[in-house]
Protein backbone atom coordinates (compact mmCIF):
# COMPACT_ATOMS: atom_id res chain seq x y z
CA UNK A 1 0.00 0.00 0.00
CA UNK A 2 1.43 3.38 -1.08
CA UNK A 3 1.02 6.47 1.15
CA UNK A 4 -1.42 7.78 -1.33
CA UNK A 5 -4.30 6.21 -2.37
CA UNK A 6 -7.53 7.40 -4.39
CA UNK A 7 -10.54 7.33 -1.99
CA UNK A 8 -12.16 4.21 -1.98
CA UNK A 9 -15.10 4.25 -2.35
CA UNK A 10 -14.76 7.02 -4.32
CA UNK A 11 -17.31 9.71 -2.25
CA UNK A 12 -19.41 10.98 -5.75
CA UNK A 13 -19.08 7.94 -7.33
CA UNK A 14 -19.27 7.88 -11.08
CA UNK A 15 -23.15 7.78 -11.82
CA UNK A 16 -25.13 9.16 -14.39
CA UNK A 17 -26.23 11.90 -11.78
CA UNK A 18 -22.55 12.32 -10.77
CA UNK A 19 -21.59 13.09 -14.62
CA UNK A 20 -23.95 15.52 -15.51
CA UNK A 21 -23.21 17.16 -11.93
CA UNK A 22 -19.68 17.90 -12.83
CA UNK A 23 -21.01 18.93 -16.21
CA UNK A 24 -23.34 21.61 -14.70
CA UNK A 25 -20.31 23.02 -12.19
CA UNK A 26 -18.25 22.84 -15.07
CA UNK A 27 -20.12 25.28 -17.11
CA UNK A 28 -22.09 27.14 -14.92
CA UNK A 29 -18.60 28.22 -13.45
CA UNK A 30 -16.66 28.41 -16.27
CA UNK A 31 -15.89 32.10 -16.55
CA UNK A 32 -15.15 31.73 -12.70
CA UNK A 33 -12.81 29.20 -12.62
CA UNK A 34 -10.48 29.23 -16.26
CA UNK A 35 -10.60 32.80 -16.63
CA UNK A 36 -6.86 33.75 -16.56
CA UNK A 37 -6.12 30.10 -17.60
CA UNK A 38 -5.25 30.46 -21.45
CA UNK A 39 -1.97 27.91 -22.57
CA UNK A 40 0.38 28.82 -25.55
CA UNK A 41 -0.53 27.08 -29.07
CA UNK A 42 1.43 24.15 -29.52
CA UNK A 43 2.26 23.98 -25.58
CA UNK A 44 2.19 20.99 -23.91
CA UNK A 45 -0.48 21.04 -21.11
CA UNK A 46 -1.67 17.91 -18.63
CA UNK A 47 -5.11 17.60 -17.23
CA UNK A 48 -4.72 15.07 -14.37
CA UNK A 49 -7.84 13.19 -13.02
CA UNK A 50 -9.98 14.53 -16.55
CA UNK A 51 -13.25 12.91 -15.08
CA UNK A 52 -15.59 13.01 -17.69
CA UNK A 53 -13.79 15.99 -19.03
CA UNK A 54 -16.49 18.53 -17.96
CA UNK A 55 -13.11 20.90 -17.64
CA UNK A 56 -11.54 19.82 -20.72
CA UNK A 57 -14.03 20.96 -22.55
CA UNK A 58 -13.05 24.30 -21.12
CA UNK A 59 -9.56 23.81 -21.70
CA UNK A 60 -10.03 23.15 -25.43
CA UNK A 61 -11.88 26.40 -26.00
CA UNK A 62 -9.32 28.42 -24.02
CA UNK A 63 -6.65 27.02 -25.29
CA UNK A 64 -7.37 26.13 -29.28
CA UNK A 65 -3.76 25.35 -29.98
CA UNK A 66 -2.58 23.54 -26.66
CA UNK A 67 -1.61 19.88 -26.90
CA UNK A 68 -3.62 18.27 -24.05
CA UNK A 69 -2.72 15.17 -22.15
CA UNK A 70 -5.75 14.06 -20.08
CA UNK A 71 -5.37 11.24 -18.10
CA UNK A 72 -7.96 9.60 -15.24
CA UNK A 73 -8.14 6.64 -13.36
CA UNK A 74 -11.40 5.59 -14.10
CA UNK A 75 -12.21 3.96 -17.58
CA UNK A 76 -15.70 4.67 -17.80
CA UNK A 77 -14.90 8.22 -17.15
CA UNK A 78 -12.51 8.77 -20.31
CA UNK A 79 -14.61 7.24 -22.46
CA UNK A 80 -17.37 9.53 -21.67
CA UNK A 81 -14.71 12.68 -21.63
CA UNK A 82 -13.67 11.75 -24.72
CA UNK A 83 -17.19 10.97 -26.65
CA UNK A 84 -18.42 14.52 -25.12
CA UNK A 85 -15.25 16.42 -26.06
CA UNK A 86 -15.11 15.06 -29.52
CA UNK A 87 -18.83 15.94 -30.31
CA UNK A 88 -18.29 19.56 -29.31
CA UNK A 89 -14.70 19.81 -30.96
CA UNK A 90 -14.05 17.54 -32.80
CA UNK A 91 -10.64 18.77 -33.67
CA UNK A 92 -9.71 19.51 -30.54
CA UNK A 93 -5.76 18.63 -29.87
CA UNK A 94 -6.57 15.94 -26.92
CA UNK A 95 -5.25 12.55 -26.43
CA UNK A 96 -6.43 10.56 -23.85
CA UNK A 97 -4.86 8.05 -20.94
CA UNK A 98 -6.44 5.74 -18.28
CA UNK A 99 -3.32 6.12 -15.44
CA UNK A 100 -2.85 6.44 -11.92
CA UNK A 101 -1.60 10.17 -10.96
CA UNK A 102 1.21 8.00 -8.73
CA UNK A 103 2.47 6.58 -11.44
CA UNK A 104 2.20 8.35 -14.79
CA UNK A 105 3.99 6.98 -17.70
CA UNK A 106 5.37 9.91 -18.96
CA UNK A 107 9.19 10.86 -18.85
CA UNK A 108 10.01 14.12 -16.86
CA UNK A 109 9.98 17.19 -17.95
CA UNK A 110 7.63 16.39 -20.38
CA UNK A 111 4.81 18.96 -20.31
CA UNK A 112 4.63 22.92 -20.27
CA UNK A 113 1.56 23.51 -17.67
CA UNK A 114 -0.61 21.04 -15.36
CA UNK A 115 -3.93 21.43 -14.75
CA UNK A 116 -5.53 19.54 -11.67
CA UNK A 117 -9.12 20.99 -10.99
CA UNK A 118 -11.08 19.11 -7.89
CA UNK A 119 -8.64 15.85 -7.85
CA UNK A 120 -6.52 16.78 -4.71
CA UNK A 121 -9.77 16.56 -2.31
CA UNK A 122 -9.58 13.07 -3.12
CA UNK A 123 -6.51 12.07 -2.32
CA UNK A 124 -5.27 10.60 0.61
CA UNK A 125 -1.84 12.34 0.41
CA UNK A 126 -1.81 15.86 -1.12
CA UNK A 127 1.35 16.42 -1.52
CA UNK A 128 2.87 13.47 -2.07
CA UNK A 129 0.65 13.47 -5.16
CA UNK A 130 2.25 17.15 -5.67
CA UNK A 131 5.79 16.15 -5.41
CA UNK A 132 5.08 13.85 -7.69
CA UNK A 133 3.65 15.61 -10.67
CA UNK A 134 6.05 17.75 -10.64
CA UNK A 135 8.89 15.76 -12.22
CA UNK A 136 6.57 16.05 -15.05
CA UNK A 137 6.96 19.49 -15.70
CA UNK A 138 9.79 21.33 -17.42
CA UNK A 139 11.51 23.79 -15.59
CA UNK A 140 9.60 26.86 -14.67
CA UNK A 141 6.60 25.24 -16.39
CA UNK A 142 3.41 26.24 -14.35
CA UNK A 143 0.81 24.32 -12.38
CA UNK A 144 -2.65 25.32 -12.06
CA UNK A 145 -4.61 23.92 -9.45
CA UNK A 146 -8.41 24.35 -8.17
CA UNK A 147 -10.36 22.81 -5.13
CA UNK A 148 -13.54 23.83 -3.36
CA UNK A 149 -13.75 24.50 0.73
CA UNK A 150 -17.24 23.54 2.21
CA UNK A 151 -16.14 25.38 4.98
CA UNK A 152 -16.60 28.57 2.88
CA UNK A 153 -20.19 27.59 2.33
CA UNK A 154 -22.64 30.12 3.67
CA UNK A 155 -26.10 31.24 2.91
CA UNK A 156 -29.32 33.28 3.74
CA UNK A 157 -31.61 31.88 5.76
CA UNK A 158 -28.85 30.22 7.99
CA UNK A 159 -29.87 27.02 9.68
CA UNK A 160 -27.85 25.13 11.73
CA UNK A 161 -29.45 21.78 9.87
CA UNK A 162 -28.05 22.56 6.75
CA UNK A 163 -24.84 23.38 7.92
CA UNK A 164 -25.24 19.62 9.74
CA UNK A 165 -26.26 17.66 6.29
CA UNK A 166 -23.09 19.97 4.47
CA UNK A 167 -20.83 18.30 7.88
CA UNK A 168 -22.16 14.81 6.93
CA UNK A 169 -20.13 15.54 3.36
CA UNK A 170 -17.40 16.79 5.02
CA UNK A 171 -17.08 13.64 7.62
CA UNK A 172 -17.42 11.24 4.71
CA UNK A 173 -15.07 12.13 2.41
CA UNK A 174 -12.87 12.63 5.98
CA UNK A 175 -13.87 9.03 6.24
CA UNK A 176 -12.50 7.94 2.54
CA UNK A 177 -9.58 9.90 3.43
CA UNK A 178 -10.23 12.84 1.33
CA UNK A 179 -10.60 16.75 2.10
CA UNK A 180 -13.99 18.60 1.30
CA UNK A 181 -11.96 21.78 3.14
CA UNK A 182 -9.16 21.78 1.06
CA UNK A 183 -9.31 24.43 -0.80
CA UNK A 184 -7.77 26.74 2.35
CA UNK A 185 -4.22 24.48 2.19
CA UNK A 186 -3.65 24.83 -1.34
CA UNK A 187 -0.84 27.61 -0.33
CA UNK A 188 1.30 25.24 1.91
CA UNK A 189 0.79 22.26 -0.29
CA UNK A 190 2.05 24.06 -3.63
CA UNK A 191 5.12 25.09 -1.43
CA UNK A 192 5.84 22.19 0.53
CA UNK A 193 5.79 20.19 -2.78
CA UNK A 194 8.16 22.34 -4.05
CA UNK A 195 6.72 24.47 -6.09
CA UNK A 196 7.61 28.47 -6.70
CA UNK A 197 6.13 31.33 -7.11
CA UNK A 198 2.70 30.35 -5.28
CA UNK A 199 -0.59 32.57 -6.19
CA UNK A 200 -3.62 31.63 -4.83
CA UNK A 201 -6.89 33.61 -5.87
CA UNK A 202 -9.74 32.62 -4.24
CA UNK A 203 -12.87 33.24 -6.67
CA UNK A 204 -16.21 33.19 -5.24
CA UNK A 205 -19.55 31.96 -6.73
CA UNK A 206 -23.16 34.39 -4.77
CA UNK A 207 -25.90 33.02 -5.97
CA UNK A 208 -29.57 34.69 -5.67
CA UNK A 209 -32.77 35.56 -7.74
CA UNK A 210 -31.27 37.82 -9.80
CA UNK A 211 -28.95 35.08 -11.17
CA UNK A 212 -30.90 32.51 -11.51
CA UNK A 213 -28.63 30.37 -14.05
CA UNK A 214 -26.26 30.31 -10.44
CA UNK A 215 -28.99 29.64 -8.33
CA UNK A 216 -30.03 26.49 -11.15
CA UNK A 217 -26.64 25.70 -12.10
CA UNK A 218 -24.76 26.05 -9.10
CA UNK A 219 -27.07 26.27 -5.88
CA UNK A 220 -29.17 23.24 -6.84
CA UNK A 221 -27.52 21.37 -9.51
CA UNK A 222 -24.00 21.45 -8.39
CA UNK A 223 -24.13 22.48 -4.48
CA UNK A 224 -27.10 20.67 -3.49
CA UNK A 225 -26.89 17.96 -5.52
CA UNK A 226 -23.69 16.76 -4.08
CA UNK A 227 -24.64 17.07 -0.64
CA UNK A 228 -27.89 14.98 -1.63
CA UNK A 229 -26.23 12.48 -2.86
CA UNK A 230 -24.69 11.30 0.36
CA UNK A 231 -27.98 10.76 2.01
CA UNK A 232 -27.76 6.72 1.91
CA UNK A 233 -24.25 6.96 3.21
CA UNK A 234 -25.19 9.37 5.90
CA UNK A 235 -28.05 7.50 7.39
CA UNK A 236 -26.03 3.98 7.18
CA UNK A 237 -22.96 5.52 9.47
CA UNK A 238 -24.95 7.35 12.00
CA UNK A 239 -24.14 10.87 11.37
CA UNK A 240 -27.67 11.97 10.82
CA UNK A 241 -31.39 10.81 11.18
CA UNK A 242 -33.94 10.70 8.45
CA UNK A 243 -35.61 13.54 10.08
CA UNK A 244 -32.69 16.07 10.20
CA UNK A 245 -31.45 15.32 7.14
CA UNK A 246 -35.19 16.08 5.64
CA UNK A 247 -34.64 19.53 7.37
CA UNK A 248 -31.38 19.76 6.66
CA UNK A 249 -31.68 19.76 3.03
CA UNK A 250 -34.87 21.58 3.00
CA UNK A 251 -34.00 24.07 4.70
CA UNK A 252 -30.50 24.11 1.73
CA UNK A 253 -33.60 24.42 -0.71
CA UNK A 254 -35.04 27.49 1.12
CA UNK A 255 -31.45 29.58 0.12
CA UNK A 256 -32.92 28.81 -3.57
CA UNK A 257 -36.28 30.94 -3.08
CA UNK A 258 -36.64 34.69 -4.15
CA UNK A 259 -35.25 36.01 -1.07
CA UNK A 260 -32.15 33.24 -0.73
CA UNK A 261 -28.53 34.10 -1.66
CA UNK A 262 -25.76 31.34 -1.83
CA UNK A 263 -22.06 32.05 -1.21
CA UNK A 264 -19.24 29.79 -1.82
CA UNK A 265 -15.88 29.74 -2.70
CA UNK A 266 -13.07 28.02 -4.34
CA UNK A 267 -9.59 28.17 -4.49
CA UNK A 268 -7.75 28.93 -7.52
CA UNK A 269 -3.92 28.30 -7.36
CA UNK A 270 -0.96 28.91 -9.58
CA UNK A 271 2.55 27.98 -9.25
CA UNK A 272 5.74 26.93 -10.92
CA UNK A 273 8.15 24.09 -11.08
CA UNK A 274 12.01 24.97 -9.68
C1 LIG B 1 -14.45 15.17 -8.81
S1 LIG B 1 -13.76 14.39 -10.21
C2 LIG B 1 -13.19 15.82 -11.08
C3 LIG B 1 -13.09 15.61 -12.55
C4 LIG B 1 -12.72 16.86 -13.36
N1 LIG B 1 -11.40 17.32 -13.03
C5 LIG B 1 -13.73 17.95 -13.16
O1 LIG B 1 -13.41 18.97 -12.54
O2 LIG B 1 -14.87 17.79 -13.62
C6 LIG B 1 -12.23 13.67 -9.62
C7 LIG B 1 -11.57 12.79 -10.67
O3 LIG B 1 -10.26 12.43 -10.19
C8 LIG B 1 -10.02 11.09 -10.59
N2 LIG B 1 -8.97 10.53 -9.74
C9 LIG B 1 -9.01 10.37 -8.40
N3 LIG B 1 -7.89 9.78 -7.98
C10 LIG B 1 -7.11 9.56 -9.06
C11 LIG B 1 -5.83 8.97 -9.26
N4 LIG B 1 -5.14 8.46 -8.24
N5 LIG B 1 -5.32 8.94 -10.52
C12 LIG B 1 -6.02 9.46 -11.56
N6 LIG B 1 -7.26 10.01 -11.43
C13 LIG B 1 -7.79 10.06 -10.20
C14 LIG B 1 -11.36 10.41 -10.42
O4 LIG B 1 -11.44 9.20 -11.18
C15 LIG B 1 -12.31 11.49 -10.91
O5 LIG B 1 -12.57 11.37 -12.29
Amino acid sequence: MTALKITDPYVHGYSDSESRRLGDQADTLAELLHSGTAYPAGSRVLEVGCGVGAQTVHLVESSPGARIVAVDVAEASLARARASVTARHPDALVSWHRADLRELPFADATFDHLFVCFVLEHLAAPSVALSGLRRLLRPGGSITVIEGDHGSAFFHPDSADARAVIDCQVRLQRADGGNALIGRELYPLLESAGYQRVRVRPRTVYADAGRPELVEGFTRNTFIAMIESVRERALAENLTDSETWARGVADLHRTTDPTGTFHYTFTKAHAHAP
